[in-house]
C-alpha cells in the first residue's frame, strides 16, 4: 500500500508533539528510514526507547533537530567545514557528530563525548519536531524504528511489524510519503580537523568535499576499519549471501539488467542506484514475509550512493 503524506493530518501532528511531551514515544517517517522518536530532554522517555528497540545502552542515537539554531545547544566547538555542510545539506540526509554540551546526556551520547545531529527533510519529520518545539522541545531523539540488529523500517507497515507489540497505546506510529532515499543518513564526524566519513549515505565524499573545500577521509576500506564493519546489522531472518548463484526458491535482490533464474523469487529488480537504495530494506524483508531461507544479492556498482547500499549489503550479509 502506498502511504501518502497527506495522511499524516495537522491534528495527529499535533497529538504527536504532546505525545513526546509526555514522554510517549512517536515512530515517523523521514527521508532516509522510519525513526523511533523521543524527546531528548526525557531520561524516561529515552531509557523506553532502548527498550522498546532493544538496544544496547552503549550505543549512542542522533538528535533530530528543525533547525540549525538548535545545534549550539546540544554541541560545542562547530567549526567552519561543519557550517559549510549543515548550510549546503541541511535539512537532509546527513548526521553531524561534534563535541557534546553538557545538555547531551550519556543516555543520548552512549558515554561518549561527542553527540550527533541531524536535520531530517521530510516534511512529517520536520513539521513533528517544529510542533515539539513549540511546546518546549530541544530535539527528537530517533534511531531507526527496527529491534535491534533487523532491517530498518521504510513504510508505516514494517514500522507496525516490527514494534506494535511492544508499543502502548500512548505512543504513536504516523504514515508518511515513502522515504526519498531509503538508507540511513551519511554520519560525518566533525570533531577532527577534517570531516571523517562514518557511515555513508546519500551525501556522498565529492558532496562533502565540493561543500567544505577539504580532502574527505573515507574510502570503503577506512569505513570498514573506522565502524569495525563486519558487525552484523539490518538483517532479516533469511540468510543473505552477496552472489548471484541462485537456486531453486531463493530470493534474489538485483539490478532490473540482470535476469531471474527459472524457480528464484525476484524480490527487487531496481532501474538505477538511487531506485536501488530505496527498495533494498523492503526487499530483506520481503524475503521474509515469504518465510525464504536464502537471498541473494547482486549489489550496485560505483561510487557515491552505491557505496551506502554496499555497505548496509555487506552488513546484512555479516556473520
Ligand atoms: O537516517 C538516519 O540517520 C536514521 C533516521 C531515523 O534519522 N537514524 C538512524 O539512527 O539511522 P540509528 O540509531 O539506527 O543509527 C545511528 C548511528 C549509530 O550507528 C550510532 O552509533 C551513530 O549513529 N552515532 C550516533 N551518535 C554518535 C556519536 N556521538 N558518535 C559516533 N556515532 C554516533
Ligand atoms: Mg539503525
Amino acid at each position: 500500500m502506498t502511504i501518502k503524506a497527506s495522511d499524516t493530518t495537522n491534528a495527529q501532528l499535533e497529538l504527536a508533539a504532546q505525545a513526546l511531551s509526555l514522554g510517549s514515544l512517536v515512530a515517523f517517517p523521514t527521508e532516509t528510514v522510519y525513526g523511533l522518536g523521543a524527546d531528548a530532554e526525557n531520561s524516561l522517555a529515552i531509557a523506553r526507547m532502548f527498550e522498546v528497540k532493544n538496544r544496547p545502552a552503549n550505543h549512542p542515537v542522533i538528535i533530530h533537530l528543525s533547525s540549525q539554531d538548535q545545534v549550539n545547544y546540544w554541541a560545542v566547538q562547530v567549526s567552519g567545514f561543519a557550517k559549510a555542510l549543515m548550510r549546503d545539506y541541511w535539512p537532509g540526509p546527513m548526521t553531524l557528530i561534534f563535541s557534546r554540551s553538557p545538555n547531551a546526556n550519556d543516555l543520548i551520547t552512549g558515554g561518549q563525548d561527542s553527540v550527533g545531529l541531524r536535520v531530517p527533510s521530510h516534511p512529517v519529520a520536520l513539521a513533528l519536531i517544529e510542533k515539539f518545539r513549540e511546546l518546549g522541545g530541544r530535539g527528537v531523539v530517533a534511531p531507526s524504528a527496527n529491534r535491534y540488529g533487523a532491517v530498518s523500517p521504510t513504510d508505516a507497515e514494517a514500522v507496525r511489524a516490527e514494534l506494535s507489540e511492544y508499543l502502548t497505546d500512548d505512543d504513536m506510529i504516523l504514515d508518511g510519503a515513502s522515504p526519498a532515499v531509503g538508507v540511513e543518513s551519511t554520519i560525518i564526524d566533525c570533531t577532527k580537523d577534517g570531516p571523517v566519513v562514518l557511515r555513508p549515505g546519500a551525501i556522498t565524499v565529492q558532496m562533502i568535499e565540493k561543500s567544505t573545500g577539504l580532502s574527505v577521509m573515507s574510502s570503503e576500506d577506512t569505513l570498514l576499519r573506522v565502524s569495525g564493519s563486519h558487525k552484523k546489522h539490518y538483517s532479516p531472518e533469511a540468510q543473505v549471501l552477496v552472489d548471484g548463484n541462485s537456486q531453486t526458491g531463493e530470493g534474489l535482490i538485483a539490478g532490473s539488467h540482470l535476469k531471474t533464474p527459472p524457480g528464484v523469487i525476484r524480490l527487487a529488480s531496481p532501474t538505477s542506484v538511487e531506485e536501488y537504495a530505496r527498495m533494498i530494506y523492503s526487499a530483506l524483508r520481503q524475503a521474509d514475509t515469504l518465510g525464504l531461507e536464502t537471498v541473494r544479492v547482486i549489489p550496485p556498482v560505483g561510487d557515491g550512493l552505491a557505496i551506502a547500499i554496499r555497505d548496509r549489503i555487506r552488513r546484512s550479509a555479516a556473520e
